[in-house]
């Protein structure tokens, strides 16, 4: 069986992004018609791009082989040497990209603090926006994430800060690697999802399935610039269009289940719930659990004899996605139930 749906498969609860490509995934990638991309001449690449500018109404788009490269491009098209960025303490494009805008960009981030909604308070933002002083880097822009650790940034705050932002000067920039399971958990459409955002960067190997791939959307400009950093960063990719179609693929087939994703991270946690664990109450396809730092080790080898590989830590992230179905989140929950050592 194609895919790690099979029965025997492991139940990977690392990320959403362990999924392997369907049988009808890999024969829309078999079948795409190909050119070099580098050249502009793929068919299929551009169809993707043309596809997603139109769904989330912007001018342009560009294909990305990873979000990182995505964010990291949109970064610098943003931002010159010597300027900053505004970033959540947390988000990605801060702590978990190795720092490349600074590394690879020249660009200062200025991180802050989130609110538990996975914000930043517009309060802490006015606040962080240096003054026209040469002792200060120049403040550019604003980026917010959505969802961030599973949370779906509330609309009106969403509105407040990118208005705020750019009241102030600043361009705004949206992480939305899983900006699908913003737009299934919201029941809204694409456009309303990014309104007020200048770019986004939007994942296709999350949630949604594909084996690699990231879009970014912005203005004819912006794009242009992102299209050159893009091939300064190793990212012209030739005969991209296998790639493309996979995403292209995950766009027409892969969206509305992501419900089916967030129904099975409620389910996981009200059975560990029961089990007497301690979990968040997740809002789309992530769930965390407290896990003592004296079971750590024993919980992951547990977890692992009974074919389950999971990141286990005091914060535990378990992920829901489309090789999970119902049958193995109760495998899941039965599993952790039966490990010996809880504390009681
Ligand atoms: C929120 C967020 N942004 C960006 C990325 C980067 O994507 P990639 O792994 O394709 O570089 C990830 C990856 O997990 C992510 O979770």
């Amino acid at each position: 069986m194609v895919g790690s749906n099979a029965p025997s498969a492991p139940i990977d609860l690392r990320s959403d992004t362990v999924t392997r490509p369907t049988s009808g995934m890999r024969a829309a990638m078999a079948a795409a018609e190909v050119g070099d991309d580098v050249f502009g001449d793929d068919p299929t690449v551009n169809r993707l791009q043309a596809v997603a500018a139109e769904r989330f109404g912007f001018e342009s788009a560009l294909f990305f082989p990873t979000g990182t490269q995505s964010n990291l491009a949109a970064l610098m098209a943003h931002c010159g040497r010597g300027d900053e960025f505004l970033v959540g303490q947390e988000a990605h494009t801060y702590k978990y990209e190795q720092g490349g805008a600074a590394v690879l960009g020249s660009i200062q981030p200025q991180p802050l603090e989130h609110e538990p909604h996975g914000g930043i308070a517009i309060e802490r933002i006015a606040a962080a926006i240096k003054s026209d002083d040469y002792h200060f880097a120049r403040t550019r822009l604003l980026t917010l994430e959505n969802t961030i650790g599973g949370r779906v940034l509330p609309m009106d705050y969403q509105r407040e800060a990118t208005e705020f932002a750019h009241s102030r000067g600043l361009a705004t920039h949206l992480d939305g690697a899983r900006i699908f399971n913003v737009i299934v958990k919201l029941n809204i459409d694409e456009r309303t999802a990014v309104a007020g955002f200048d770019s986004v960067s939007v994942c296709l190997s999350k949630g949604l399935g594909a084996p690699a791939g990231s879009i970014l959307l912005g203005s004819r400009s912006l794009i242009a610039d992102a299209r050159r950093w893009r091939k300064a960063l190793g990212g012209g990719m030739r005969q991209a269009g296998v790639l493309a179609a996979a995403g292209l693929y995950a766009l027409a087939n892969n969206v509305q289940r992501l419900a089916e994703d967030h129904a099975n991270a409620e389910y996981l946690a009200a059975g560990l719930r029961d089990a007497g664990l301690k979990v968040s109450a997740p809002q789309t396809n992530v769930v965390y659990l407290e896990v003592a730092a004296a079971q750590i080790a024993g919980l992951k080898s547990h977890l692992e004899r009974c074919g389950i590989i999971a990141t286990v830590a005091p914060r535990t992230r378990l992920m829901t996605h489309m090789d999970l179905p119902r049958a193995k989140i109760d495998t899941t929950v039965q599993a952790f139930r039966d490990y010996p050592d809880w504390p009681h």
